[in-house]
Parts: C-alpha cells; structure tokens; sequence
C-alpha cells in the first residue's frame, strides 16, 4: 500500500490485538492515522495450549501468560506517535464486547472501522472435544464478532459509513482439517455472518469482507504449518490487505480474501447452471441420479462471491427456472 493512502480521522476497533496479526493490523492502521482500541483478553482460554506445545518457542509459550498484551500495543502505538487505548475485555461476554466500541465512542467520538480477530484454537480428534471446548470455540469466534458488531453496527449505521473485516480462516472455513471440528464450525459461521452484514450494512453504508489469513504466529505454529522457505509468512505481511479492505477507498463487500506469504486473492462461491424438472415439479432420486453430471458441471456457474453478484445471480437463476 503506497503512502498515499490513509486513515486520519478513522477509528477503528481490533479485537484480540495484543499478539499475533491483531497486533500488526493495530499496527500499521495506527501508523496510517487511525485511532484504535486495541482489545485483547491477555491470557485467552487457548493459553494453557501453548505452553504445553514443543512446537511453540519459549518466547511464545512465556508471552502465553502475558495479560497486559493490550497495553504494551499501545504503547508501542503511542511511542511511534499514533493514538491509541486499551482495552481488556473478554470478546465473548456481550457487556464486556459493548465496552470496546464504547471505548472508542468515549476516547475518539466514533468508531469506522471493526476487525474482528480475536480468536482460540482447541483441537482433538473428531468428536472427543468437550461440550465446554465447543461452546468456548463458538463464543469467541462467533459470538465474540456479534458482540462487538451489535454495538458498533448502530453508530455506523448512524453515521452512513462503516468497514467490518472478520478474520476467518481456509482451514476452518473453506477446506476443513483434522482435529479442527469446533474451530472449523466457528469459522464457517464468521463467513456466514459476514454476508449477513454485507446485506444489512449495503444500504446504510457498511461494508464487510472476510479475510482468510496464513502468517506466523504462536496459532499457526502450534498447528504445524509453520515452513522455512524463505517466502515471507510473516504476520506483518497480512496486515496490508486488512487495511484496504477498511479505507474508504475500497469498494467491496461481501467477499471472501485468501491472504498468505505476500499474496491476496479472492475466494469465490460459484452456483451451477444445474438440473431442474419441467416446471411445477419435485425432481426424484432416479432423476437427480441421470442430471448429476449437469447438477455438478462448472460451465455456466456463476459466482456468487459478491453481494452484487449474489442477488442478481440468484435472482436471475431463479427466474429462469421458473420460466
Ligand atoms: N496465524 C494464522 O496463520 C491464522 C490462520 C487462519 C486464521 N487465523 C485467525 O486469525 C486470528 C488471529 O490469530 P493469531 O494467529 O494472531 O493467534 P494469536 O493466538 O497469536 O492471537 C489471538 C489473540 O486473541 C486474543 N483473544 C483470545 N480470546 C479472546 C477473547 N475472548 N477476548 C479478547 N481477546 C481474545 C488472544 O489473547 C490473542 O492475543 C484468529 O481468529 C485465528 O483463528 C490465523
């Protein structure tokens, strides 16, 4: 990103932004003139992980019990001459999510731009992770975002303009992975709920994408994706695609980014042309059997990656099929 671009007079909330890519994306929309709340737990639920793992450095595993994660950010923050505050709540209990965004409203007058990062990783083998590791999963990932969003979405919509990334994942979101079945629900829903906000936000000016991160951190090191190639992995090299999809300037919404070792691409939802019956009637299990080739075939999809495109495909697909 050149520096022509910039976030002067923007505030911006980032969850669990005390390590990790939160930390950069705090970071570098601070260095560009955001003001940021910068939001982390400390000691989050998935600490105890980390520092039983051999596959974390022990820098990584003592940073595990560091609860003033949030604060050393800003001051780092502040040192560069940026503002900054902190905040410590638990993104998973509603009143402690409200108190971020009116931390915002209280410090900087408003609140634009929302990332929502915060996140836990508990694996296991398929079916033996707790009820308790399950809910502890989905209330971070999922509810922590709704949260935040239910407090911040007003004043955006108030004030016509808003920016919403949510941090999803490929591994959770998009191709699954062993061990990851609590991780992997949560994530699809963040995807869920960021079209959601898309929809709702379109016509009063909020925007929200999701992106699909891959960079070095305690998280992904833990997982064993950690590689030495030379590529740059770094959780410094996610955080400018985050930062354009919170400027004013770009002008998506709806969409899915994958974004690892210095490259961003987009991740499309595609619907094919498809099978139907003659109009009027339920197709059978021997029908859909012979139309399978033509249910599954590619050519003639449409995407549906983007809010635009979703409504006016899905419409146009329905239309012919009634026709
Ligand atoms: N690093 C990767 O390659 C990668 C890949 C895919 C997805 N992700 C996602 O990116 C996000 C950031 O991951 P990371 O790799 O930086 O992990 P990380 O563990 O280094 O950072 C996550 C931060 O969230 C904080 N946190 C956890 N629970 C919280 C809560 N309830 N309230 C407030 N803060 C809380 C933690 O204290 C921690 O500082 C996560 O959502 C993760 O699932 C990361």
């Amino acid at each position: 990103m050149s520096d022509a671009l910039r976030f002067d007079g923007r505030v911006a909330v980032v969850s669990g932004a005390g390590r990790g890519l939160g930390r950069e994306f705090a970071l570098l929309l601070a260095a560009r003139g955001a003001a940021v709340v910068v939001n982390d737990i400390g000691v989050s639920a998935d600490s105890d992980r980390y520092l039983a793992s051999d596959r974390v450095s022990t820098e990584m595993a003592a940073d595990a019990r560091r609860r003033n994660a949030a604060r050393s950010v800003v001051d780092e923050i502040t040192a560069a001459g940026g503002r900054a505050v902190a905040n410590t709540a638990d993104i998973s209990d509603p009143a402690q999510a409200r108190s971020i965004v009116h931390d915002a409203l209280r410090a900087f007058g408003r609140v634009d731009i929302v990332i929502n990062n915060a996140g836990v990783v508990i694996t296991h083998p398929f079916g033996e992770l707790s009820a308790e590791d399950l809910r502890l999963t989905h209330a971070v990932h999922v509810m922590g975002a709704v949260n935040i969003l239910r407090a911040a979405i007003p004043p955006m919509r108030q004030q016509g303009y808003g920016r919403v990334v949510n941090i999803a994942s490929v591994e959770g979101g998009l191709i699954g992975s062993p061990d990851f079945e609590a991780y992997a629900a949560a994530k699809g829903a963040l995807i869920g709920l960021t079209r959601h906000v898309a929809r709702i936000g379109a016509p009063v000016g909020i925007q929200a994408n999701a992106v699909l991160p891959g960079g070095r951190t305690r998280a992904a090191a833990r997982s064993g994706r950690k590689r030495d190639d030379g590529v740059d992995r770094s959780a410094a090299s996610v955080a400018p695609p985050v930062a354009w999809l919170c400027h004013e300037n770009c002008a998506v919404t709806g969409r899915l980014f994958a974004v690892s070792a210095s490259s961003v691409r987009q991740v499309y939802s595609a619907v094919s042309a498809g099978y139907r019956g003659p109009a009027g009637t339920s197709l059978g299990v021997d029908e859909i059997s012979s139309g399978w080739f033509r249910i599954t075939d590619r050519t003639g999809a449409q995407t549906i990656s983007g809010l635009d495109e979703l409504l006016v495909n899905w419409n146009a697909q329905e239309k012919e099929g009634a026709s």
